[in-house]
């Protein structure tokens, strides 16, 4: 289990809308526990610039020269170390993690991603489901392994595909979903003591159908 205040950290690529949900939500006190930095790889992203508006720290450890990778996560490790996180939240995050950082946080690293889990795992997922013609699709919340979009599934939400929507209003409908969702999960895994079984986290302490984002 996590301490009963954590420190927490996020990583973000882009648009940072989670990131802010997070940071807005922690201080709300939906979940315990406190985001003190965000991990960014683009310096330049909208998420940095959230970060600076919402008060939070913002790190950019060095890359490489990688597109979807860490050349070094020794560095990642070292930031997130000299600020005390305990569990790491990605947030369109884009990039791939290896095992340094899954063995520094084993079973402390969660992702959310735009589809309902092991449904199209990987980039563009919601344009993918979309053109795929699904008729629902939503959103997953998943603790991270090595391989992409794969670890065992914390929470999901559903999202209906209606007849006239596009993939634009889909798309923000997803997005709004993601935003309950991502906060209520992390409450979940902050707050809940909990077993993996196979590939299913359980959580001994639940009511039937809690499980549901
Ligand atoms: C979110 O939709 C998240 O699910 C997705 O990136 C978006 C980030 O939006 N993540 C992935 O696709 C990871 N495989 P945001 O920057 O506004 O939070």
């Amino acid at each position: 289990m996590l301490s009963s205040e954590p420190t927490l950290a996020v990583f973000a690529s882009g648009r940072g809308s989670n990131f802010e949900a997070l940071v807005l939500a922690a201080r709300r006190g939906e979940f315990p526990g406190r985001i003190v930095a965000l991990l960014s790889d683009q310096p330049g992203s909208p998420a940095v610039e959230r970060a600076r508006t919402l008060g939070i720290e913002a790190v950019c450890p060095p890359c490489g020269p990688f597109r979807t990778r860490l050349e070094d996560e020794g560095s990642w490790i070292e930031a997130l170390r000299a600020r005390g996180v305990e569990a790491v939240l990605l947030a369109g995050f884009m990039r791939r993690l290896h095992q340094p950082l899954l063995d520094a946080f084993r079973d402390r690293i969660l992702n959310l991603h735009p589809s309902l889990l092991p449904a199209f795992p990987g980039l563009d997922a919601i344009r993918r489901a979309w053109e795929h013609g699904v008729r629902v699709t939503g959103c997953t919340v998943h603790l991270v392994d090595d391989q992409l979009d794969h670890g065992p599934i914390l929470a999901q939400s559903v999202v209906d595909v209606h007849d006239e929507d596009t993939l634009e209003t889909l798309e923000a409908r997803i997005h709004e979903v993601e935003h309950r969702l991502y906060p209520r999960a992390v409450r979940r895994f902050c707050t809940e003591p909990w077993r993996r079984e196979g590939r299913r986290l359980v959580f001994p302490g639940a009511r039937e159908g809690a499980a549901r984002g």
